[in-house]
């Protein structure tokens, strides 16, 4: 089978095209024939040797987390599946349900073991779920890490309750996905991006404010304006240090910053400032299957649409690699195996 490893971590060109044995399926497990895979920032990390969990990355991973595909022959045993289903690979292979598993970081696709971008997976049946019918295989890739890592935010600790606002930074895969599951929630949406044109897209998915943080870099005044001074409830805080300060002077008492993803840097974290905004500020690590197939139902119900930026074939894969990290997107950027 065709298939796409990282030698060794060294930059964007580090996926090097290669042809792998077909695997086959043992006791427990399933053969899922990749139709699409979905990226995510992190293959920016895996690639250029900036990721941390693992420390360090096993010789000749097949890279990309996320992705969606065909179950085409079963092991012995094999209960949770059938040939034909529609399949997405869980991004923590491992964790199941509950609270986060210690051993969660150890099983995940495309970082510590073998990823998705290969013509062929064998999963451990339990480490699949089903993609919603009324999805492609394009829009189901794109769940397993940003919209689970959102739907966990919104809804893994402190429920979001119609009528709260939540404030969602930028216009990528995660928060693009928290836009779209707040809004079904019937929650208010503050985005902020960079870019006018990529905020007219946020409010096209349903965005209701929006805030561009390079003609305001005290975004977070603007944020306290627009909830009559009382701050949000949720923040989807995929910036890190650089806007962390502000998101903390952006959040209610009481509020939730999930603490997704380190973009930006620059600042320093006072400690006061947390302890006098009153808030939670919670780690997220994308998310168990529990999580997964619980927004799965929501999806469904409101028959949601991942926002697909662009598409490129598996030929191209390092293209749309680089696309990724040139940062112009709105949403998700996926590969198309055939
Ligand atoms: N902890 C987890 O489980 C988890 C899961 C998924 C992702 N992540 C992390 O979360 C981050 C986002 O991931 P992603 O896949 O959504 O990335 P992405 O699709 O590449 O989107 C990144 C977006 O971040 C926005 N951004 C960058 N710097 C910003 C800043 N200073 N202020 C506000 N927005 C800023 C940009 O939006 P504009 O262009 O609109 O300004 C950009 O489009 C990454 O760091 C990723 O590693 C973590």
């Amino acid at each position: 089978m065709r298939a796409y490893e990282v030698p060794a971590p060294t930059g964007l060109d580090s996926w090097i095209p290669v042809e792998r044995d077909d695997p086959k399926p043992g006791r427990g497990q399933v053969l899922v024939k990749m139709r699409v895979v979905a990226l995510n920032y992190r293959d920016i990390l895996v690639a250029t040797g900036r990721y941390r969990f693992p420390a360090a990355f096993p010789k000749n991973l097949v890279p990309v987390s996320d992705g969606a595909g065909e179950v085409v022959e079963v092991g012995a045993e094999v209960t949770r599946v059938r040939c034909g289903d529609r399949v997405a690979g869980l991004f923590a292979q491992t964790w199941l349900g509950g609270a986060q598993a210690a051993d969660s970081r150890d099983g995940t696709l495309g970082g510590a073991i073998d990823g998705v971008l290969a013509e062929y997976r064998v999963f451990d049946q339990g480490g699949l779920v089903t993609v919603p019918d009324h999805l492609s295989f394009e829009e189901g890739a794109t769940l397993p890490c940003a919209a689970v890592t959102a739907w966990n935010a919104l809804f893994g600790l402190k429920s979001l309750q119609p009528g709260q606002t939540v404030l969602a930074l930028g216009t990528g895969g995660v928060s693009i996905f928290a836009t779209q599951f707040a809004r079904a929630a019937g929650a208010r949406v503050i985005v902020i991006s960079s870019n006018d044109a990529k905020l007219d897209k946020a409010r096209s998915i349903g965005a209701t404010d929006l805030v561009n943080y390079t003609t305001h870099p005290d975004w977070d005044a603007e944020v306290r304006g627009l909830t009559g001074g009382r701050g949000v409830d949720q923040v989807i805080e995929i910036g890190g240090t650089g806007t962390l300060p502000r998101s903390i002077k952006s959040v209610a008492p009481g509020g939730v910053i999930s603490l997704i993803g380190m973009l930006s840097g620059g600042s320093t974290i006072d400690p006061m400032a947390i302890l006098g905004a009153g808030c939670v500020v919670r780690g997220v690590f994308v998310g168990s299957r529990e999580l997964f197939e619980t927004m799965n139902r929501a999806v469904a119900f409101h028959r949601i649409h991942p926002v697909i930026d662009r598409v490129f074939d598996f030929d191209a894969a390092k293209e749309a690699l680089a696309y990724l990290d040139k940062g112009s997107h709105v949403g998700k950027v996926v590969i198309r195996m055939a």
